[in-house]
């Protein structure tokens, strides 16, 4: 089919929930390459919104999809699942949780986290504990509780009434977040470096108030890495750049390289909580999804791809802020490893991503003035080099 034909179809038969999106198809791709219906290649700077950490047909998990599919797709968790075994397994060993559960999306995995959290607490006789504190300018999902722990009105709108007692304070502001915590403070969720509102990393000397406060008020901290999670901002997990571990960790996005998955991660202490009946999922954790999902974790530890986003990271940050002075329309250049966001001192950020994409390149922004780069954990120093002579062509253009 050729692309206004699937426009066509896709305005006359599909939720306008995108709008308009950017006018191309995409037919397959490898590495750092995506290809369109005509053959033109693009460089994909933005891995499906820090999804392809892989990039595109990565063999091991192209063979892990393929070889499982031929097996066994799904059976539910009814029964024992050898591959959602191994893969917690893989996952306990290598971060700070000791307990694992599988859903779908980032969302759902958020909402497993909220859940158990509140649940810990009425399973101690505090059922008057539920209440959660997050963060201005977070996102967590879409579902009606995730909306409602987001900080942003943009998502919230629409959905009011909200699901209660999400109440909100400013990043890196630990006065404040200890003045937000109540008796019915249950839980803490934050994101380590916020994403989806344009790269804004906490602190370290936060992360140590906000562990502190948990500790010292019995509270759960709850860190949502669906997206800064696995490597992308230059270690295997967000939180390790702090010296500090939650209690209830959050993975979505790479985790299985595009095949739709979440991880709940938890403590022991907190993941006791859950017993048989208290949650649950049909797909979660099926053994297509979790075969997929070990060979892209085995894949970013084995071939030391967070090495990898650190360095290719620290290259870009190192160049661009060369550039910095030369261009007054860079404000900012920010983040950790492949989290990266520009701040332009104009609001021109679609304005420059409207140009990249005509030079066929894959990158996203965040309002008028953040342009966002997620590039896939496999990127080389030539990419690197390539897209930062492209982002100062457009800028002298512009
Ligand atoms: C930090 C964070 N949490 C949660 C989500 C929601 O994940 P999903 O779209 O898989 O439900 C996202 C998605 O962008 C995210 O960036």
């Amino acid at each position: 089919m050729k692309l206004d034909e699937i426009i066509k179809k896709d305005k006359k038969y599909f939720m306008n929930t995108y709008g308009d999106r950017v006018p191309v198809c995409f037919s397959h791709g490898e590495g750092m390459l995506l290809y369109d219906l005509d053959g033109n290649a693009y460089h994909d700077f933005f891995s499906g919104i820090a999804v392809s950490a892989l990039g595109h047909s990565h063999p091991a998990l192209v063979d892990a999809i393929c070889e499982q599919a031929k097996k066994l797709v799904h059976c539910s968790s009814l029964y024992y699942i050898e591959q959602q075994a191994n893969l917690a397994e893989l996952i306990v060993n290598n971060s700070c949780a000791d307990k694992v559960f599988f859903a779908n999306s980032g969302a759902e995995a958020n909402e497993g986290a909220i859940k158990l959290a509140r649940l810990y607490f009425k399973k101690k006789g505090f059922p008057e504990r539920f209440e959660i504190i997050t963060l201005d300018k977070s996102f967590h999902g879409r579902t009606l509780a995730t909306i409602a722990a987001t900080g942003q009105d943009k998502y919230q709108k629409p959905y009011s009434p909200l699901t209660p007692k999400f109440n909100k304070v400013p990043i890196n502001d630990p006065k404040a977040l200890e003045e937000a915590i109540n008796e019915n403070t249950c839980a803490i969720m934050l994101e380590p470096i916020q994403g989806e509102s344009g790269v804004n990393p906490a602190t370290y000397e936060y992360m140590q108030a906000v562990r502190e406060l948990c500790d010292k008020k019995g509270i759960i901290l709850i860190f949502d890495e669906v997206q800064c999670g696995l490597g992308r901002t230059g270690k295997l997990f967000g939180y390790q750049h702090y010296g500090i571990e939650p209690d209830i960790l959050t993975l979505a996005k790479a985790i299985a390289g595009g095949f739709p998955m979440g991880a709940l991660c938890a403590k022991d202490f907190v993941a006791q909580a859950y017993e048989p009946g208290d949650h649950g999922s049909t797909f979660g954790g099926n053994p297509l999804a979790c075969n997929a999902a070990m060979a892209v974790l085995s894949t970013i530890i084995n071939d030391n791809l967070s090495e990898n986003a650190a360095r290719m990271g620290d290259f870009f940050f190192e160049t661009m802020g060369k550039f910095k002075d030369k261009y007054p329309l860079i404000k900012e250049v920010r983040g950790k490893g492949l989290m990266i966001g520009i701040e332009f001192s104009e609001p021109i950020a679609k304005q420059v991503n409207k140009k990249l994409f005509e030079h066929k390149y894959l990158l996203g922004t965040s309002g008028e003035n953040i342009l966002r780069i997620l590039p896939p954990l496999i990127v080389t120093k030539d990419d690197m080099d390539g897209l930062i002579k492209v982002v100062l062509d457009v800028l002298e253009d512009i």
